[in-house]
């Protein structure tokens, strides 16, 4: 199924792809890819997809020769993912209820979209069901916000000139920061060989104001949060001496990232 989505919800699939997505999302896929092993003509889906930088990067790295899905249920994630990248199978769901038949993906892999799942354990057991035997999986997941130090100070300015509710949206994708317990949900799933890895990279937006300007805009009004303009620029100005540690010479915001990838095999 191809997304019908609105105006407004293409324009936000856009903006992620444009403002997240080379900022922060673009340099895991090789440690998801790596971790399924994903390579030739296979048959690769990618879960909680976004705008498709995962999918993307498996079709890339299989020489485009692999039948890669990317499903989210978003529809304008879908439909952005669909103009950068017409050759890949873009499909609305959920990971809950994974709309393909058991045993169709030699490799299933996913990053940074579990922590939102409504129902992990059924999510992980349709992540089993539709692998083939001998199949692969990789998923990353952020680490604490305490290992992701940069969204921990965006948290604390939020909280004290926005809302504890605001901060609180911010924290949501680090709340997994148990991998221990995240991995057994894998195991009691059916797969074996179950592992995670601590991984770090570095994310890179052009500045600092944009690091916040793009949870303020971006990210809040998914929470139903929306402040005025003025607001938006009050929380800007406070926001600048706080994140300047993490700006270059160059004027660009770079700061560390830690994330864990889980990766495990579906028995023979
Ligand atoms: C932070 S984004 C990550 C997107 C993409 N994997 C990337 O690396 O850019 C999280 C994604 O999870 C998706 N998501 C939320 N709930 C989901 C669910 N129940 N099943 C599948 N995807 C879900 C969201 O729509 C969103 O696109």
């Amino acid at each position: 199924m191809v997304a019908e989505a609105t105006q407004q919800e293409l324009e936000a699939g856009r903006g992620y792809e444009k403002l997240f997505v080379p900022a922060l999302f673009a340099s895991w896929p090789r440690h998801v890819l790596d971790g399924a092993a994903v390579q030739g003509r296979a048959h690769v889906l990618d879960i909680a997809c976004g705008s498709g930088v995962l999918a993307r990067a498996a079709f890339e790295r299989c020489g485009q020769t692999a039948r890669v899905v990317g499903l989210d249920p978003a529809p304008g994630m879908i439909a952005a993912a669909k103009e950068v990248e017409p050759h890949i199978q873009w499909v609305v769901g959920i990971a809950e209820n994974l709309p393909f038949d058991d045993g169709t993906f030699d490799h299933v892999i996913s990053q940074f979209g579990i922590m939102f799942f409504q129902d992990r354990p059924k999510a992980v057991s349709e992540m089993y069901r539709v692998t083939k035997p001998g199949g692969k999986l990789a998923v990353a997941v952020w680490h604490s916000v305490d290992d992701n130090p940069a969204y921990k100070d965006i948290a604390s300015v939020l909280e004290q000139y926005v809302s504890p509710d605001a901060a609180d949206t911010v924290r949501i994708p680090f709340c997994l920061d148990d991998p221990l317990k995240v991995t057994q949900l894998f195991s009691q799933a059916g797969f074996d060989e179950v592992a995670f890895e601590t991984k770090r990279e570095k994310a890179e937006f052009p500045n600092t104001m944009t690091m916040v300007e793009v949870e303020l805009r971006g990210w809040l009004p998914l929470f139903g949060i929306h402040l005025s303009e003025g607001k938006i620029s009050e929380v800007l100005t406070k926001s600048d001496a706080v994140l300047a540690k993490y700006a270059t010479s160059s004027g660009a915001a770079v700061f560390p990232t830690t994330a864990y990838v889980i990766t495990a095999n579906k028995p023979e």
